[in-house]
């Protein structure tokens, strides 16, 4: 039977990167068939919501999601609800997508790429899991009035202890495939929510003694990332932590259009998104760096369809086409984002 991949492209470079990721896929002639859906504010327009149920129900029998970014200042009036991103957030919090792997390494030949020092940057080879279904992002919001008659905006940052054993494990396990040292970040020096947080991953260590766990505030996490990053193996963090820490460690890695993700749940059921957003300013242009979108296909085949050798020649390719000098934009060439993919697929 083959596998069905749903293709959600979205918004701004989402469908021009989306397209080449696909490209890639289809030329390594694997048993897969692709159906399209749209998503984000294209399904705004054309169905009124940004995640409409026929293409909630495509993700839910697909056996993989590619997908681009959403996202567009055009619906920043709208409600929240019907806002672009929701679809996002909708599809990891429907698909119990908790669980998000988002790999940063330097390429050879993009040491001058990265906003570190060459030398600093060449250190960079770390994952991030970071919590994709709970804290602040997910807890109730409101809007209120103070006593003083003062307009209030309330996000509440919560997570219970079995939703912080899942992902420490999944970090513990991560961990174990690499140099089997991780760090759990969060903020406990202030916030409840991180002591219950750091409470639990010590409890679950139990499990891995095989695993170095240390413990790092967010804040110097942050700063250590910039200064020393090859201390870091895997992190494991929370839903708005690794949000921003995961930004920040793609200008250490090159580019943020260098970065893929995996948003993985219970089953084998995943979703691959480039880890940059629709960029509606560039959109449309073929500027987009398309290797974060590849990357993620190649993870889409490790981690959903157990296919890890076709996954290896991808990251092998992108990882020559960039040492031949292959660079978009954003990496300080003139390559579109299909003469990229054109020199990624001749040498995979
Ligand atoms: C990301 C994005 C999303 C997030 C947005 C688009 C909702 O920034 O995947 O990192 O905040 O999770
Ligand atoms: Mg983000």
């Amino acid at each position: 039977m083959p596998h069905l991949i749903a293709v959600l492209p979205g918004d701004g470079i989402g469908p021009e990167v989306t397209a080449a990721a696909r490209r890639v896929l289809e030329t390594l002639e694997l048993d897969l068939v692709f159906e399209e859906a749209p998503v984000g504010g294209k399904a705004y327009d054309t169905a009124g919501h940004p995640l409409p149920v026929a293409t909630l129900d495509l993700a839910r029998r697909s056996d993989a999601i590619l997908f681009g970014a959403v996202g567009d200042t055009r619906y920043d009036g709208l409600e929240r609800a019907l806002r672009p991103e929701q679809a996002i957030l909708g599809l990891r919090k429907e698909l119990g997508l908790f669980a998000n792997l988002r790999p940063a390494r330097l390429f050879k030949g993009l040491e001058d790429a990265s906003a570190l020092r060459p030398e600093i940057a060449a250190t960079i080879d770390l994952v991030i899991v970071r919590e994709l279904t709970g804290d602040v992002y997910f807890g109730l919001k409101s809007r209120g009035t103070t006593a003083e008659g003062l307009r209030e905006g309330r996000d509440l940052m919560r997570y219970d202890e079995a939703e912080v054993a899942r992902i420490a494990r999944v970090g513990f396990q991560t961990a174990r495939t690499r140099q089997g040292r991780l760090c759990s970040v969060d903020k406990a020096n202030v916030l409840e929510t991180s002591q219950l947080w750091r409470d639990v991953v010590i409890e679950v260590s139990a499990e891995y003694p095989d695993v170095a766990l240390t413990h790092m505030y967010v804040d110097n996490a942050a700063m250590q990332m910039v200064r020393d990053p090859g201390q870091f193996d895997v992190i494991v963090t929370g839903n708005l932590f690794g949000d921003i820490l995961s930004d920040q460690a793609s200008m250490c890695a090159g580019s943020i259009g260098m970065l893929p993700s995996a948003a993985l749940g219970a089953t084998g059921r995943g979703l691959y998104e480039p880890i940059h957003g629709s960029a509606p300013d560039i959109a449309g242009q073929g500027k987009a760096n398309p290797c974060a979108a590849i990357l993620s296909a190649a993870m889409l085949l490790r981690h959903s369809l157990n296919l890890g050798e076709p996954a290896d020649r991808i990251e092998v390719a992108v990882g020559r086409a960039i040492a031949d000098g292959a660079r978009t934009a954003d990496l300080g060439g003139d390559l579109s984002t299909d003469a990229m993919t054109d020199r990624i697929l001749a040498t995979l």
